[in-house]
């Protein structure tokens, strides 16, 4: 390929999630949340935030999972890039057309075990569709921005951003110093496209501990009206949904969000106008104190949950984390 960098062609474009409990999937996005839902069997529910036609594909499964992320490459020579850059360094990919494909509402597709064993699938074009969103928000910016961003914990975080550096050639915007439930940790914001972070990777600091059982541990949605993330905030919460952190700004982006606890255990930000990264005076050098300006504050975390993460942090400090390469 002739392009030098892949940054800019790389978009996060779906999420694919397992859960046993399907019903509680279906309460929580169409009616918390309020997303538009298709639902096509027992085993298979969908969502839709924008003209796509599958941005969240959620299955039966034995496990509560982020089983998959999506990630659209906008053309076939980056898409080349990337694959050869995996392939040389012996990643094993496969290449998938058919049934799994269509589940994912996308012609074809190829997967590979990213860091932490997350499943990542890169895919060129995806199904669209002409029918009337059916949801609780005025609209959700996706576009060249992609669906969302992902914040994942890891105790090899070097490696983790060489992974996303290396082969999605992401830049680094800028990081945050933060304690939460007494972890000192350090997080890294990474930006594939104008979106501010795609990638976030939070480690802890000293001692390599991974708190965070799931693979993600939160996937962010942004809206187009404050309103909307409002109530949704409240719907979640009259609905009984745990609420992670209550409405809050972020220190770097500048974000307005909330989060919380979906039914597969990870945890789910609304989020309302962050900041686009200027790429000429961006600096990417700023270490930011804390998470928020304001709010953001442990709503239904209890000491239980601290000790839950505290144990499973501990447990996993005996336990290797995979590494693609
Ligand atoms: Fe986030």
């Amino acid at each position: 390929m002739t392009t030098e960098t892949v940054f800019g062609h790389v978009r996060t474009g779906y999420a694919v999630v397992t859960t046993r409990d399907m019903d509680n999937w279906k309460r929580f996005g169409a009616e918390a949340i309020g997303l538009h839902m298709d639902v096509h069997s027992p085993e298979l529910v969908t969502f839709r935030v924008d003209d796509w036609a599958r941005r969240v594909i959620v299955r039966k499964g034995e496990t509560e999972d982020y089983a998959a992320l999506g990630l659209e490459v906008t053309s076939r020579a980056a898409l080349d890039e990337i694959l050869q850059r995996l392939r040389g360094r012996g990643v094993a990919i496969t290449e998938q057309a058919g049934g799994e494909a269509a589940i994912r509402g996308v012609p074809q597709f190829w997967s590979f075990s990213g860091p932490k064993r997350q499943q990542i699938e890169l895919f060129e074009t995806a199904e669209t569709t002409p029918a009337p969103l059916k949801m609780k928000f005025a609209g959700f910016l996706t576009g060249e921005a992609g669906l969302c961003h992902v914040a994942i914990t890891s105790k090899a975080p070097d490696e983790m951003l060489a992974f996303w550096q290396e082969i999605f050639d992401a830049r680094l915007s800028d990081r945050i110093e933060e304690k939460i439930s007494g972890i000192n940790l350090l997080i890294t914001f990474l930006r594939m496209n104008e979106r501010h972070h795609s990638i976030a990777v939070a480690r802890t600091k000293g001692l390599k501990l991974d708190p965070i059982p799931s693979r993600i541990q939160h996937m962010a949605f942004q809206v187009s009206e404050l309103e909307d993330l409002s109530r949704a905030y409240e719907r979640c919460r009259k609905m009984g949904y745990k609420i992670a952190m209550s409405v809050g700004q972020h220190t770097n982006d500048r974000e307005i969000s909330f989060y919380v606890y979906t039914p597969s255990g990870f945890e789910f930000e609304i989020g309302w106008n962050p900041l686009i990264v200027d790429e000429e005076s961006w600096d990417p050098n700023a270490v930011h104190q804390g998470i928020s300006v304001w709010g953001h504050k442990p709503v239904d975390h209890t000491w239980a949950d601290d000790l839950r993460q505290f144990r499973t942090g501990v447990a996993s400090f005996f336990r290797h984390e995979y590494r693609p390469f």
